[in-house]
């Protein structure tokens, strides 16, 4: 039963998880596992997690299709995916385990799709040398979370529904828990816990046209932030190539990489397979006349040639983005992904099924029959909170993070399928290091401060006490996505980012204004305005960073910048926050050691 101290209802636990998609169920298992008193807190329903937005599976060297995959293969398809900026350990990890987590996936009953022999099927995505992707048609996030949520349930750990996290405790320089309320009472709540897990995902909500839902405010960035904590690489924002662009009601929701992964070409307006016309010099066909030679080259797997169509999702973005402002775009802004014409009806509607009701059921769109009109997405932030490469605990002591909030993992740019297995292998770690950091602990716990908890109900309170002002949540959200799409999107200038940055600065006071009606019981204006603190402390990061980077690389593109340069690939940018402040610092990138080095010097 909870204790009612203070009038807080309070909680006692050893490690607290804050968020409950992939990483968090990971983590929460793991700690469990390791015996430390575990809670699992979301702010959503359990099991409603941006981690079911990767449809088209896990990334992992099986080696099932290519026996000549392994880990080395793959730790260099993602430093090179994120254009060398990765930290170089993180990426070695995440290949060397990725393989093991997928097994143990597989044996707490998660059901993949079969090769003929009876192995887990892989599939292609863009930037993986080899068909690596373990998957369940295309809806292996959806599979990944209804295996990881029924082993947590199934183990008893304590889960916390509808219930936001809107600030941590600290004791000194320490964690000592987190404060939060009952979304649907809107009561407080406090977790007393010497390690926080932060897996809270993204904050694709800060963008007009996401395929994020509206839990992904980028909650443990601005905890973190706010936590002392730093956050880095924030300039890079990926928008995922294929997004729904019709009906606007669905306007960003995403089309999986495997449309292509499995076939799918891209057309503009003339009908014109135009990702021939944006293929790096390196991957040139030297001898194709044709665009059906040109095919026939791409597609040559023996040779480990992949279409052009699977070039790192940043390449593909920009190319779309191009030919849409160049006039040869769809009728609502997109560009049309055509399967239709290149597998039967059949192979769709058995590797696609997702794909083809939600076309059908959203849009009147037989995709076995007709292309789909799609254009770019917001779909996940690779900066975050920076972490050790081996514990994923941050520079305050007590708090990790784990999944998409935590940066370094995918340097400027992740690959389709590297998140779902990042999820697993460091949601693992997080757990397993915030149990052992509790257990050596001893009795040395931090204490919760009474007088923190007062700031920070007064904090969760302050939207009710705006009788001063008259701004609204909802107003206020809109202006910012309108900022975030048109001036912190896909193509970046100096001159856009200033002008982002007075906007927000603009919006932030503008929040300090707004008026919440109401009470305290279910009410989804307070809701919104106390999220619209983290939003605006994320965007602002995001701007700052993407300013500070004088070059395109990833995720980030510069306008006036527009090549990578040298310089840019020994730093990462840090932002922390300083007092109200954020301020923005320079970092030197850990250099790989020679034998990895090497690696990433071999192959092509
Ligand atoms: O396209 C997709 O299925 C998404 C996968 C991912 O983001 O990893």
């Amino acid at each position: 039963m909870p204790e009612d101290s203070g009038g807080y209802e309070s909680h006692h636990y050893d490690v607290v998880v804050i968020g409950a998609g992939g990483a968090g169920l990971r983590a929460a298992i793991a700690a469990h596992d390791a015996g430390a008193r575990t809670a699992l807190v979301c702010k959503s329903l359990l099991g409603k997690a941006h981690t079911v937005m990767a449809e088209g599976g896990i990334a992992a060297a099986l080696g099932n299709l290519w026996p000549e995959d392994n880990w080395q293969v793959h730790f260099r398809d993602t430093m090179r995916g994120g254009k060398l900026l990765n930290n170089w350990r993180m990426a070695e990890l995440h290949a060397k385990e990725a393989p093991q987590r997928v097994y143990e996936l597989e044996q707490w009953g998660a059901l993949f799709d079969r090769t003929p022999d009876g192995k887990i099927s892989q599939r292609d995505f863009g930037g993986h040398r080899y068909a690596r992707l373990a998957h369940v048609g295309d809806r292996t996030g959806l599979e990944m979370i209804r295996t990881l949520q029924q082993r947590a349930v199934a183990l008893g750990i304590d889960v916390f529904m509808e219930l936001t996290i809107t600030d941590l405790l600290k004791d000194g320089a320490r964690v000592a828990g987190a404060f939060g309320y009952w979304r649907e009472s809107g009561r407080f709540v406090v977790f007393e816990a010497p390690a926080v897990v932060l897996a809270t995902g993204g904050i694709g909500k800060s963008w007009r046209v996401t395929s994020n839902s509206w839990e992904y405010t980028g909650d443990g960035h601005a905890l973190a932030l706010r936590a002392g904590a730093t956050l880095i690489n924030m300039e890079f924002v990926q928008f995922h190539p294929t997004g729904m662009v019709w009906p606007p009601a669905v306007k960003g929701l995403l089309v999986t990489e495997s449309v292509r992964g499995d076939g799918g070409v891209l057309l503009n307006s003339q009908g014109k397979r135009f990702m021939f016309d944006y293929i790096p010099e390196f991957f040139k066909a030297e001898t194709a006349d044709t665009v059906e030679e040109a095919d026939a080259w791409y597609t040559d797997k023996r040779n480990n040639r992949r279409p052009p169509e699977l070039l790192p999702r940043d390449e593909v973005a920009r190319a779309i983005n191009s030919e849409v402002k160049s006039g040869r775009g769809s009728p609502h802004g997109g560009v049309y992904l055509d399967i239709a014409s290149r597998r039967s009806p059949e192979f769709i509607k058995r590797r696609l099924p997702s794909m083809y009701h939600q076309f059908m059921e959203l849009a009147g769109v037989d995709i076995t029959k007709e292309p789909m009109e799609i254009a770019p997405t917001c779909h996940y932030v690779m900066g975050g909170v920076e972490v050790d490469p081996d514990t994923q605990m941050s520079v305050v002591p007590g708090l990790f993070a784990a999944g998409e909030v935590a940066g370094g993992m995918h340097g400027a740019n992740r690959l389709g399928g590297n998140s779902l297995s990042d999820l697993l292998v460091f949601g693992k770690r997080a757990g397993d290091h915030a149990a052992s950091y509790v257990q050596a602990l001893g009795h040395q716990r931090p204490q919760v401060d009474a007088q923190a908890l007062s700031a920070a109900s007064e904090v969760a309170l302050a939207p009710f006490a705006g009788g001063h002002g008259s701004e609204n949540p909802y107003g206020v959200h809109q202006d910012l996505q309108v900022v975030m799409q048109d001036l912190v999107g896909i193509i970046r200038t100096e001159h856009e980012l200033k002008e982002a940055l007075d906007k927000l600065s603009g919006l932030r006071a503008r929040s300090g204004a707004l008026a919440v009606e109401g009470n305290r019981q279910y009410n989804p204006g307070w809701h919104l305005a106390l999220d619209l603190r983290n939003m605006l402390l994320v965007s602002e990061s995001v701007a700052r960073a993407a300013l500070e980077r004088q070059e395109s690389r990833g995720g980030h593109t510069r306008d006036d910048y527009p090549m990578s340069d040298p310089y840019w690939g020994t730093q990462n940018v840090v932002v922390k926050l300083d007092g109200h402040d954020l301020r923005v610092e320079r970092q030197p990138l850990p250099k790989p050691p020679p034998e990895l080095a090497q690696l990433l010097e071999e192959g092509h």
